[in-house]
């Protein structure tokens, strides 16, 4: 990890949603303010729920410019939408069937044909969507990400062989909680992205967190997050940063 990650803290997950779906509509201003569009990627979970509930309240569905969002999933299970461990599913039922975003512009994974081929095609329409030639990696405007215990993030799990996949851009893996097939995107195309937004809550991810901050040799994939030109925020909460030394905490 950088020596000076910005690690922001926030008292409780509301604030910690909040704290998210405020950042999503800065980043979502000021990338439309450029390139009249905004391209993000989110990761599933429940981490990230809250803040997507929050986009259909009064104070964010009016503000969020849908209309030029275009949505990505950094992975996504090999299930179907309406599994319960979809992530997908969860965002439609969340926000997505509730906000005025352009069904052209919603991304899913293709979780239900065979994930190689899911991988590829997912692929093809991230490279067509970006306009790039293949060989070319998109740089999404923002990305979201989680962290599991297990210091995962995305579908990238501890030990297995495709964190380290140096080309593709989307990959079928096997693994996780729960364990099963999955897509996901590949740290090639997560550290091109201008801007890695990782929000981490709950006690049971403190000690986690603390390994991560403190002992780079554990090599999480989280801690490969490590993008060329792109900024790097840390969103956690006060349970989930209980083990962080003070020093290293900017409490919100
Ligand atoms: C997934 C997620 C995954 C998630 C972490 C944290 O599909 O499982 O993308 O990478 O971000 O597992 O999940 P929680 O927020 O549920 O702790």
């Amino acid at each position: 990890m950088s020596d000076y990650p910005e690690i922001e803290i926030y008292e409780n997950p509301n604030q910690l949603a909040e704290a998210v779906a405020d950042l999503f509509v800065r980043e979502a201003i000021a990338s439309i303010e450029k390139t009249n569009r905004f391209t993000v990627a989110l990761s599933g979970g429940s981490t990230p729920r809250l803040a997507h509930q929050l986009f259909t309240t009064e104070k964010y569905s009016k503000i969020i410019p849908w209309d030029a969002v275009c949505l990505f999933w950094v992975d996504d299970r090999c299930v179907p939408y309406d599994d319960p461990a979809s992530n997908y599913g969860a965002a439609l039922e969340d926000f997505i069937s509730k906000v005025k975003i352009p069904k052209t512009q919603v991304y899913p994974m293709p979780t239900t044909i065979e994930p190689q081929t899911g991988a590829m095609e997912y692929e093809k329409e991230l490279l067509s969507a970006f306009v790039c030639r293949a060989g070319d990696i998109p740089s999404f405007d923002c990305i979201f990400l989680g962290v599991g215990t297990d210091g995962h993030t995305a579908s990238l799990f501890p030990g297995q062989q495709e964190l380290w996949e140096p080309e593709r851009l989307i990959i079928a893996v096997c693994g996780g909680n729960p364990h099963v097939d999955r897509l996901t995107m590949t740290l090639p195309v997560i550290n091109r992205a201008k801007h890695i937004v990782i929000s981490v809550s709950g006690q049971a991810k403190a000690k986690t967190i603390e390994e991560i901050f403190a002992q780079p040799e554990k090599n999480y994939p989280i801690q490969n997050i490590k993008p060329a030109y792109g900024r790097v925020s840390w969103l956690i909460d006060k349970d989930a940063a209980g083990l962080l030394p003070l020093a290293a905490s900017g409490m919100k």
